[in-house]
This record gives C-alpha cells, structure tokens and sequence, in this order.
C-alpha cells in the first residue's frame, strides 16, 4: 500500500454540486438547457444507425436521451469520474436504455477509440475541461469515420487576451479547472485537424435570459428546497457564482455556443 492509497481523489462533481446543478438545471444533467437543448445542438441531423460517443457524459443525460429518441445504432458515454458513471448506469437502468447506451470511465488523455470507427461524436458543455482543444480536435477528427460528424456544444471565451477582472473572478468562484478558448481557437483547431464545414453557433443571449431565470430560482425556491442536504453556506456560494457568471455573459466573455463540424 503506498501512502497515497487510502486518499479519495478529489472530485471536482461532487455530490453537492451535483444536487445543486441537477436542481437547477433537471435530473440527468450537469449543464443548462435540458434535452431541448440537446435537440437545438443536433438540430436537422439524422442520426438513425449511427454509433456515437458522449465526450464528457457527466450524469448521462444527453446520452440518454440521444440513445432513446435518435435511433443511433449505440451511443457510448465517457467520463473521468466514476461516480457519474455510476450514476450513469443507474440512469440508464431506470430508462432501459442498457442495449443502446453504455458508459466508460476514461482517463484524461487519448480516445480509447480506434481509427475511423465512429459516425458522430457529440459533447455538451465538457470540453471547456479540455485544455488543449487542437490535440482534442485531431483526435475526434482520427476517431471518426470519413463522413463522421462532431456536434457539440461547450462554453468558449468571448476575449482572446487577458480575461477582466470580473471573468477572473468568475472562473475563481466556479472552483472547477476550466481550459477556455475563444471561438477563433476552436475554429482553427478544427480546420488545422482536417474537419470541414464547420459551424460555429452563438447562444450567449439565448443564455444571459435563461441564467437569470436560474439564479432567481436558486436563491428562491431551490435553496429553501436544498438547504437541508448541501447547506447553506454551500449554496450561498453557488448563488455568489451565478451572480458572477451573469456578469460576465452579460459583458460577453462567456458564450456558451453550438459547434458542428464534418470530417471529410
Ligand atoms: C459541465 S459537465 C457536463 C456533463 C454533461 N455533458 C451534461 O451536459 O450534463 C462536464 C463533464 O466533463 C467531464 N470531464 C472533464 N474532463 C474530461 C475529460 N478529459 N474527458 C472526459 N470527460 C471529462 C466532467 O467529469 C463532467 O462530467
């Protein structure tokens, strides 16, 4: 046994934020919008025997949903916390759901997928938590059928040198390892990596009118309903973060957008 052993790795969805986040924005998701969302970022595609991934399948919602209503051929959810692909498995369980969806806990790092061999790969609000967003693009692009699609949305930057004093800010509260990068990072990534086609999608207003309604429900109705399990300091810090996060979606440096690319 080495010393290290008997240490939980820390996580960074723990069960409080979970509770939080799921109160907020509904059962099986760690991001806002719910499955319409899902269904605006795959808007007009057809994804009937396809085989997908879920980069970052959290609590398994977007999974989930895509593996019951998109008639894929298999959608497969990875994560590096097992926690949520536990929770992903009961999910699915729940749903019956198990013949077209499963779940894999994954290390940071490569795709554990081989050349070529998937149709589509999808992502909701995850790969914010990936730093290096050109290695990230290649390996989608090698991983993907010729034809194969990436439909995903994540939360970019809106400046591309220093962030404000109030984005820093921001980022601080939130507490989570964020890797951000502007829309011109991701589009050149993208392209550098060989992918054609690609459609980058704005939703900050869609988002500075949906956080609002959020924190009015947080610091109202839910922190009355979530005081007993998380508490109340820890959600007086989660209203502190919402409020920081409005801040800077209204000054634009936060802009969760769709992003779609085809590798040819
Ligand atoms: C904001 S949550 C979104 C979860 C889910 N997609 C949703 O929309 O509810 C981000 C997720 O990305 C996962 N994640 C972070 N780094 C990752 C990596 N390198 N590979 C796969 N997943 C990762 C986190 O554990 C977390 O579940």
């Amino acid at each position: 046994m080495t010393p290290s052993d008997d240490i939980e790795p820390e996580l960074e969805y723990d069960d409080d934020m979970i509770a939080v986040l799921e109160a907020v924005w509904g059962a099986g998701f760690l991001s806002p919008g719910g499955t319409d969302e899902v269904d605006r970022i795959l808007d007009g595609m057809d994804l009937t025997g396809l085989s997908a991934i879920d980069i970052g399948c959290g609590l398994g919602g977007a999974t989930l949903h895509i593996a019951g209503n998109y008639g894929v051929s298999g959608i497969i959810g990875i994560d590096i916390e097992d926690n949520l692909i536990e929770a992903c498995e009961t999910l699915s369980a729940r749903m019956n759901l198990q013949e077209k969806a499963s779940f894999r806990l994954v290390e940071p790092g490569p795709l554990p997928f081989d050349d070529d061999s998937l149709d589509m790969v999808f992502s909701k609000d995850s790969i914010i938590h990936i730093a290096d967003k050109h290695t990230l693009a290649k390996d989608i692009f090698r991983c993907l059928k010729p034809g194969g699609w990436l439909s995903a949305s994540d939360w970019l930057a809106g400046y591309s040198g220093d962030p404000s004093p109030q984005m820093k800010a921001y980022v601080s509260a939130e507490g989570l390892d964020f890797g951000l990068a502007s829309a011109e990072v991701y589009k050149a990534a993208l392209e550098e990596a060989g992918f054609v086609d690609v459609r980058i999608t704005d939703r900050n207003a869609w988002y500075r009118e949906e956080a609002r309604r959020e924190l009015e429900n947080l610091a109202g109705a839910l922190h009355e309903e979530l005081e007993s399990t998380v508490g109340k300091q820890f959600l007086d810090r989660q209203v502190d973060v919402w409020r920081k996060m409005i801040v800077v979606l209204d000054q634009g440096e936060l802009r969760p957008t769709h992003l779609r690319a085809r590798k040819p």
